[in-house]
């Protein structure tokens, strides 16, 4: 059966996880703030950054699994 969970994006900011990890390689940026800096995301509700933290350690871009702040 297929996960009813699918996070994919910031959705406050409508960026997908996918971009910020283009961004991510492309500039070196390995923290969420670093990130921030040559991209916006994460600034309303921050719900996205434990999700942002995940994919930056692995590479992950989508997640069927609710992530709460470490
Ligand atoms: S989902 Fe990223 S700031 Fe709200």
């Amino acid at each position: 059966m297929a996960s009813a969970v699918c996070i994919d994006r910031c959705i406050c900011s409508k960026v997908p996880f996918t971009e910020l990890k283009e961004a991510a390689e492309r500039t070196g940026a390995d923290t969420i703030e670093s990130l921030q800096a040559v991209r916006e995301f994460g600034v309303n509700c921050r719900l996205c950054h434990p999700y942002v933290r995940r994919m930056l350690r692995d590479g992950t871009t989508e997640f069927h699994e609710i992530l709460r702040d470490e």
